[in-house]
């Protein structure tokens, strides 16, 4: 019988352990209304499952609607928690940075890419690896850190995710070979 109850669980409990990779889930202000909505997509699908035996045995009808009402269920979730579109940033106002001359980059210029480029995962909801640049205070202290990670290795951003442009890696490294002010 606790495996008949346990059965329901299945689903939610696999989303539970995994939903530390997915934060929009669990930092939404409603995070409890996506939990609840999950385990409810989550034994709905595993009804499914349960009865997809008896179907073959002859005993009940296709139980496809109750995975159709999970599937939908999460559908929505997905559409709910789905991030506002950030407008893009025009490729112009990067290329219109001189860094063919030299000078040093002022923060003013560099922020607008960061934004653009970083504060997705680095801004005021997500901080990857604790790393926040949504200051000028924070981007002094990680500047090593973003010439390695945007300019050396080109690990950033990951899997260039907000489609950062050659000409915006150049200011970067111009801004932090200039000194990396941020005032
Ligand atoms: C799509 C998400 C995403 C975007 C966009 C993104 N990052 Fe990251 N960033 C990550 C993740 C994930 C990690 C942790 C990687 C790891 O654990 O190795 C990380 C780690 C870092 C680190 C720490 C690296 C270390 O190992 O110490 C720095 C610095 C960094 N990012 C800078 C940036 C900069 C600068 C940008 C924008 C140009 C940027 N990131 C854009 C996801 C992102």
């Amino acid at each position: 019988q606790r495996s008949v109850h346990n059965t329901y669980f299945t689903l939610p409990v696999l989303f539970a352990m995994l939903s530390g990779h997915y934060s929009f889930t669990y930092t939404h202000p409603q995070n409890w209304l996506v939990l609840i909505a999950m385990m409810f997509a989550g034994a709905a699908i595993r009804q499914f499952f349960v009865m997809r035996h008896g179907y073959k045995l002859g005993r009940n009808g296709n139980p496809w609607p109750y995975a159709g009402v999970g599937v939908a269920v999460i559908g929505v979730i997905m559409l709910w928690l789905a991030p506002e579109p950030v407008e893009p940033m025009p490729a112009a106002s990067a290329d219109a940075v001189n860094t063919s001359v030299g000078g040093a980059i002022a923060y003013a210029t560099l922020q607008p890419i960061l934004a653009q480029r970083c504060y997705l995962c680095h801004g005021a909801q997500v901080q990857m690896k604790n790393v926040r640049l949504d200051s000028a205070a924070n981007v002094k202290l990680h500047a090593q850190n973003i010439y390695q990670q945007v300019v050396v290795s080109k690990l950033m951003p990951m899997t260039n995710t907000t489609g950062i442009s050659e000409a915006e890696r150049m200011v970067i490294k111009q801004w932090f070979e200039t000194g990396a002010k941020v005032d």
